[in-house]
């Protein structure tokens, strides 16, 4: 019996993208039990940039829920995640827990490679923005099997499940999350398959989701991305993940060898300014 993880990033119950969930598992046909994590019931604080994670106990001193949403991860044989559309992108809530990523490293054993989907909910068809980019990068991020992000649409909740072009997207879904093939999708990134680029001039292109650049080919009538490897990878393989954590381990020596020089310049900066504080409106 194989055990899925649904992550609901919406703090709507019994909405879009909890039923999409469920509706994804009922069409699962591998046995399973389903177990579900809305990210607003966890306290998860923003990260504060300390590093502490990547060191000795590599626990983050953040006194939250986040260990409870890794753990999670880690026990689940496989991830659906489901995010709404706010304002253009995947809600906040996903991108706090993206934000304490770091902290993943320490479970990068029990995580690389779970197989996992995203499908993101927005209320008006061509107005998600960038909402599969923000669930490709949570799964990237948590080294996850990606094998398939896309959008439905639904604005009222349970409206997802009224619409026969969802039905037939949540079909997809449901039949990718187990499958071993790589997901059949053209044009994308050759690397990564992320497919959100952003155009740098002279034909080159840099892909969103691995953050490597390439050139964009458009000859043949289909878009054709040549993308190459940079030599720091973040997420590609396993190895990539943790020579990133390893790199990033070294900078802690690099500050302090240059932490003379920083300090001589930042000071200059530190009395310029009126800091304006919280508590200062009526409504405060
Ligand atoms: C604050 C807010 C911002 C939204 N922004 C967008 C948007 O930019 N584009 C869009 O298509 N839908 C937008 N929506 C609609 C939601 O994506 C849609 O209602 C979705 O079904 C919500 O999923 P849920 O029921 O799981 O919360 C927004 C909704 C809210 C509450």
């Amino acid at each position: 019996m194989k055990k899925i993880l649904g992550i609901v990033s919406s703090p709507r119950k019994l909405g879009n993208c909890e039923l999409v969930i469920k509706e994804i598992s009922r069409q699962i046909d591998v046995p399973h039990e389903l177990s579900l994590l809305r990210l607003s019931d966890f306290s998860i604080l923003p990260c504060k940039g300390c590093y502490t994670c990547l060191f000795k106990q590599q626990r983050c001193p953040l006194k939250d829920d986040l260990n409870t949403i890794i753990d999670a991860l880690v026990e689940a044989d496989a991830v659906i995640l489901s995010a709404p559309t706010y304002l253009l992108d995947a809600n906040a809530m996903l991108k706090v827990v993206i934000d304490r990523g770091l902290a993943f490293y320490a479970a990068a054993d029990g995580l690389w490679g779970t197989p996992a989907i995203g499908v993101g909910v927005a209320g008006i068809e061509g107005k998600e923005g960038a909402t599969v980019l923000g669930l490709q990068r949570f799964l990237s991020m948590f080294m996850a099997d990606k094998k398939m992000c896309t959008m439905v649409y639904g604005a009222l909740p349970g409206e997802v499940l009224l619409n026969e072009k969802n039905k037939a997207v949540i079909g997809d879904l449901a039949a990718a999350l187990f499958r071993t093939a790589p997901e059949p999708k053209e044009p994308c990134c050759p690397l990564c398959g992320g497919d959100t680029f952003r155009f740098l001039g002279d034909n080159r292109v840099r892909c969103m989701l691995c953050s490597n650049a390439g050139t964009v080919d458009g000859a043949t009538g289909t878009l054709v991305f040549h993308i190459e490897k940079s030599g720091h990878d973040l997420f590609l393989t396993d190895r990539d993940a943790l020579s990133h954590r390893d790199w990033l381990r070294e900078m802690k020596a690099r500050f302090k060898e240059i932490k003379g020089d920083i300090a001589a310049i930042t000071s200059e900066y530190k009395d310029d300014g009126t800091w304006i504080r919280p508590g200062k409106s009526d409504d405060a």
